[in-house]
């Protein structure tokens, strides 16, 4: 059947061949762009939407997603160094397992990109309204956050909300960076690093010490179980591990970095591994600050006596959130709150929220960066309407595309809350590291000789552990995220049967080597 056509990696390789290469970045740079791309609304908010599915058993949360990250990480390393373009997983998956498959990831990599970029600008959102409420400036709560939403199955929202403005400024601030071409340098995405890294030392060096009087706020470890995969319900600590696995996305930064990087086959799996590692450690670390010093024992519905759902209208609208000092679960800025509680000046919970408020956006310009570069590359080869990829006189870059993607994320952000959106761009995430997994042990078969500047160790032990990870992980996910995962390939199988399949460039035999990559900007914190 032609839609398992593939596109020939001679092809893609010669497309990249005509971008003039320029192998500048070492093992430090590489790290410092994993941990820039990774360290965001993950850490900085998520925590508290862990702690109502796990409790303080988010701890091991928190390992299992960086395990899982780990070996998909190893797996998308050979990929990247054997097929190093633009377009990560959906150009690996074309040239491998064909051009439904590449579809399906390049279709499942918009909820990794464009939900994950939303996901950030909320959180981001909620430091800036956090902190400017802290120093006097008081927002309407209305334009903060989004409105109770009950949408098909999709359900959440805060009583009185109804826009999130924050969210949706920074997202235009980000799109319009991205569309005269701002190039984000490598010195400027190491100051933003470090100025996260001072931000969590900051966290822990005030709260670990706390831990130690309050040992009891660990018991009960464990209060919603390990979590059922297939129940649906999303909880438990495998439930949090699916959500918290937003806090290591952006990884991939690194490998669509390899052909920016010198003697790749050494430095990718080094800037991979360490960045992810150095983020375990500081997650689990701040983790333990948070759940030792203040607490993070999920909150009960009196009215049901049943766990309130994470995230949901009635958790925010319940008296424990709406009153002074309120439960961890309920914070939009997770550490910033938490610092505030417990710190002797709250000073150091205004410095964490500034220093979110300084890092993010650009967690949002990476997720945005990748966004624009997959929709680039699927225009080009005709599965989307080529018009999108039409790239500016004046700025170079594919501005059309990159406006529709601003769009997008905008009127996500402005009205899902922010562990929703994290939860949907997970379902997509996973489905792309399974099939980028799959992809990089058929070609060990299928294109044996082929030069791999990296080669994954142990591979068919650590892909498999990969794929039944990313499973797991999904399946772990709540019933929701299935069902917009699913109804999202739905409506990208419509699509594709009636646009892409018949104007595929591959389809129509033309299988041409662009040029026009190469003025395109370089990957965010990349450059000199
Ligand atoms: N890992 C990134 C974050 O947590 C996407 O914001």
């Amino acid at each position: 059947m032609s839609f398992w056509r593939i596109k020939p990696l001679d092809a893609i390789l010669a497309t990249a061949e005509k971008k003039s290469l320029h192998r500048s970045l070492g093992p430090v740079q590489l790290t410092l762009l994993g941990i820039g791309a990774v360290i965001g609304t993950g850490i900085f908010v998520l925590t508290a939407a862990a702690a109502q599915k796990a409790g303080p058993g988010m701890m091991i949360s928190f390992i299992v997603a960086g395990a899982v990250c780990a070996v998909a990480a190893l797996c998308y390393s050979e990929l990247a160094s054997m097929v190093p373009v633009a377009g990560s997983a959906y150009t690996y998956s074309y040239a491998v397992m064909g051009e439904l498959m590449a579809w399906l990831v390049g279709w499942a990599l918009i909820l990794e990109y464009a939900l994950g970029a939303s996901a950030v600008a909320v959180g981001w959102s909620g430091h800036i309204v956090g902190f400017l409420d802290n120093v006097g400036i008081h927002l309407p709560h209305a334009l903060t956050v989004g409105p109770p939403i009950s949408l098909g199955f999709i359900h959440g929202g805060e009583v009185g909300g109804i826009i999130n403005l924050p969210a949706v400024l920074i997202t235009v601030f980000v799109t319009t960076l991205l569309i005269i071409g701002t190039k984000e340098s490598a010195t400027f995405n190491a100051v933003l690093v470090a100025i996260k890294i001072a931000a969590l030392t900051l966290f822990i060096i005030i709260t670990l010490p706390l831990a130690t009087g309050h040992l009891h706020n660990f018991n009960p470890f464990t209060p919603r179980g390990w979590g059922n995969p297939l129940d649906g319900s999303g909880v438990g600590v495998l439930g949090a591990a699916a959500s918290i696995f937003f806090a290591y996305v952006g990884f991939d930064a690194v490998s669509t970095a390899a052909e920016e990087t010198k003697n790749p086959q050494r430095n990718v799996p080094i800037g991979l591994i360490a960045s992810l590692l150095i983020c375990t450690v500081f997650y689990l670390l701040v983790a333990g600050g948070v759940i030792g010093s203040f607490g993070a024992q999920p909150l009960i519905d009196p009215a049901t006596g049943k766990y309130f759902a994470d995230g949901s209208t009635a958790l925010y609208g319940s008296a424990a959130c709406t009153g002074q000092h309120a439960p961890l679960v309920c914070s939009h800025e997770a550490l910033a709150y938490v610092l505030r509680e417990v710190a002797p000046n709250p000073i150091f919970g205004n410095l964490i929220g500034l220093a979110a408020t300084f890092a993010l956006p650009s967690v949002v310009l990476l997720m945005m960066y990748g966004q624009t570069r997959v929709f680039f590359v699927m225009a080009r080869d005709g599965l989307l309407p080529k018009g999108l990829s039409a790239v500016h006189t004046k700025f170079r870059t594919p501005w059309v595309i990159t406006l529709v993607t601003g769009i997008f994320v905008a009127i996500a952000a402005a009205f899902l809350p922010v562990g929703s959106l994290a939860d949907y761009s997970n379902a997509g995430t996973l489905f792309a590291f399974a099939a980028a997994s799959a992809g990089v042990m058929i070609l060990r078969f299928t294109d044996k000789n082929r030069p791999r500047p990296f080669k994954t160790p142990l591979l068919f032990i650590v892909a498999p552990l990969s794929i039944f990870g990313c499973l797991l992980l999904f399946f772990s996910l709540d019933k929701t995220s299935w069902m917009v995962f699913g109804t999202w390939a739905v409506i990208g199988l419509v699509f594709y049967f009636a646009y892409g399949f018949w104007n595929s460039n591959v389809r129509k035999g033309i299988i041409e080597v662009h040029e026009e990559d190469a003025d395109l900007p370089p990957p965010p914190g990349t450059t000199d």
